[in-house]
């Protein structure tokens, strides 16, 4: 063993002694580099987007990082009022801290960035290089056990999502004209496209939920007496198995939506209209 004061852990006095990191010899360091890289990109786009405070909004799309629009917003992204409207700072900062506190406070993720962040431990049955462990008992990790009540917001959030997709059929005023005045009673674009994609993930995402498990089914003593609770629950459990796939294809299709808003807005692009 090394000179290093090695306390828990597999360092601890009833493991064996042994100095390598590890024993494996598969690339178990491929997934946590890849997390590692992927929620970076991630982190770092959906920083400059949300502090960016523009390009939001191309009618009748919404992105979901600026949803509800709650702030001084532009035109038409306000459904719900602007009820700090005297916010100084750009409009996503307000709802920020519910999608991204119930992310980072997800089982998934936290198990994802553990590794691939703080290498606590970076894989299965390799060393972490921390000497001493305390969990997540103590400030701030402690916080993590607020998921539940971030869950409650995601249902909120997206209720709000839902409610955009419906938005985005919307034909605007004096837009899409079919002649005469005319203007087509539906909207369709890539755009709806990509938020129907979107918020059908963000469901799955959120339904799929370990707290939402534990809504539904968790503390019952007799499955027997609650037919539609376990039925709820055996649905959950079955989403359950997939909620690492729907927490990265989610965390896809946000940016994705957003992208393309973005895009639409700043007329990089013009709207891909099907009809
Ligand atoms: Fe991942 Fe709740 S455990 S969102």
């Amino acid at each position: 063993m090394s000179t290093r004061t090695k306390h828990t852990g597999v360092f601890g006095p009833t493991r064996a002694h042994i100095d390598a990191a590890t024993l494996r010899t598969d690339r178990w360091w491929i997934p946590p580099l890849v997390t590692f890289v992927l929620f970076s990109a991630f982190v770092i786009y959906s920083t400059i987007r949300a502090f960016s405070g523009s390009d939001y909004y191309a009618k009748p799309y919404l992105s979901p990082f600026y949803s509800p629009c709650l702030g001084d917003c532009v035109e038409g992204a306000s459904d719900f009022g602007q009820p700090f409207g005297w916010f100084p700072l750009s409009a996503a900062l307000i709802i920020l801290i519910f999608p991204l506190g119930f992310r980072l406070t997800c089982y998934y993720y936290r198990k994802s960035y553990y590794r691939a962040f703080w290498l606590s431990p970076p894989a299965c049955a390799v060393a972490e290089p921390h000497v001493k462990y305390t969990g997540e008992t103590r400030f701030p990790l402690i916080l993590q056990n607020l998921h539940r009540y971030f869950w409650y917001a995601a249902i909120v959030i997206g209720c709000v999502l839902t409610f955009d997709v419906f938005l985005a059929f919307r034909p605007m005023p004096g837009e899409y004209a079919l002649g005469d005045g005319e203007t087509s009673g539906i909207h369709m674009g890539l755009g709806t496209l990509l938020m129907i994609v979107n918020v059908v993930l963000i469901w799955l995402y959120t339904l799929s939920c370990h707290s939402c498990r534990h809504a539904v089914g968790g503390r019952l003593r007799h499955f027997s007496k609650h037919p539609v609770r376990y039925k709820l629950w055996t649905l959950v459990s079955k989403l359950n198995v997939n909620h690492g796939r729907y927490a990265w294809a989610s965390l896809f299709s946000v940016a994705l939506v957003d992208l393309y808003v973005y895009l639409v807005a700043s007329g990089a692009i013009q709207d891909v209209r099907f009809f």
